[in-house]
């Protein structure tokens, strides 16, 4: 299928490892002109490397916090426009209510919601100037069935999902569409950290948790990064201007309700 993203300039943030890098990955094999966020700049590199190695595109390398307004203003100068938006970062810490401090509230909200928020602002006049643009918000099945020892995240995800949903419906008129996509349990350096998290409050071995996740799925394994960034890629193209307003999980059917 031609999916028509040659030359269209995208911005993934958190695109160093997992998620993120597989979905810069997918886009530059479309031939999207690519921008690359992350925080440290030689894993952000490295990503780089890969990608121009497999596809021949060079990305731009813009490294920063995301959850800092004042980066995300810096990186404002350094990017010249963007048709198409990928927010996205590290998870907040795992923890029941009563585990964390008042911190790492106000530390979640700016990673997940405010860089979300604060990017968008960065992109949306020059999509609404040129009439075209795609705004992808990657968070988590947690927003459609909460996990309980997520709480950061089940809260700050639903947060972003509301404000896609307002965002696509303003902006609809100007050829921009608004989605969320939703992974659920997909190998990557996240997912370790939260099986190693749950296999020692359990006291069990990690392979342990790993399996739990696993056998959660209708489809009996993890997913793969690559499985996302597939929606991702579609969702950024021409053949998507049908779908906003949304949340599409990948999760394997680990989501059990009808919609
Ligand atoms: N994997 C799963 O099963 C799963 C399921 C549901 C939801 N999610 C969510 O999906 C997101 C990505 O997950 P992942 O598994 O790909 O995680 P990951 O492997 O830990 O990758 C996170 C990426 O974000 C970058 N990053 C972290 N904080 C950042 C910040 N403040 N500003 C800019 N870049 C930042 C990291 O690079 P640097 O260290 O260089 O900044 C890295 O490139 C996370 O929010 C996660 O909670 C994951």
């Amino acid at each position: 299928m031609e999916l028509g993203l040659k030359r269209k300039r995208a911005l993934v943030t958190g695109a160093s490892t997992g998620l993120g890098a597989a979905t810069a990955m997918a886009l530059a094999t479309e031939g999207c002109e690519l921008y690359i966020n992350s925080r440290n700049e030689h894993k952000l590199r490295t990503a780089a490397d890969k990608i121009l190695d497999k596809t021949g595109i060079k990305p731009t390398l813009c490294v920063g916090d995301v959850s800092r307004a004042a980066d995300i203003q810096r990186l404002d100068t350094e990017i010249d426009h963007v048709d198409i938006l990928v927010t996205n970062t590290g998870g907040p810490p795992p923890g029941l209510f009563t585990d964390l401090p008042g911190e790492a509230w106000q530390e979640a909200g700016d990673l997940l919601l405010i860089s979300a928020i604060n990017l968008t602002r960065m992109v949306i006049d020059g999509m609404i100037r040129r009439k075209w643009g795609r705004l992808i918000y990657l968070t988590s099945v947690a927003v459609l069935q909460p996990i309980d020892d997520l709480i950061l995240s089940n809260t700050y995800r639903a947060g972003v999902t509301g404000f896609c949903k307002t965002v696509s419906n303003t902006y609809a008129k100007y050829g921009i569409t608004a989605n969320c996509v939703c992974p659920g349990y997909t190998a990557t350096e996240r997912l370790a950290e939260i099986a190693a998290s749950r296999a020692e409050k359990a006291g069990v071995p990690v392979e342990k948790i790993i399996e739990q996740f696993a056998s959660a799925a209708p489809v009996g394994r993890i997913g793969k990064p690559e499985e996302l960034a597939a929606l991702i890629t579609f969702l950024a193209s021409d053949k998507a201007a049908f779908i906003t307003g949304t949340s599409i999980p990948v999760d394997g059917g680990v989501r059990r309700s009808l919609i």
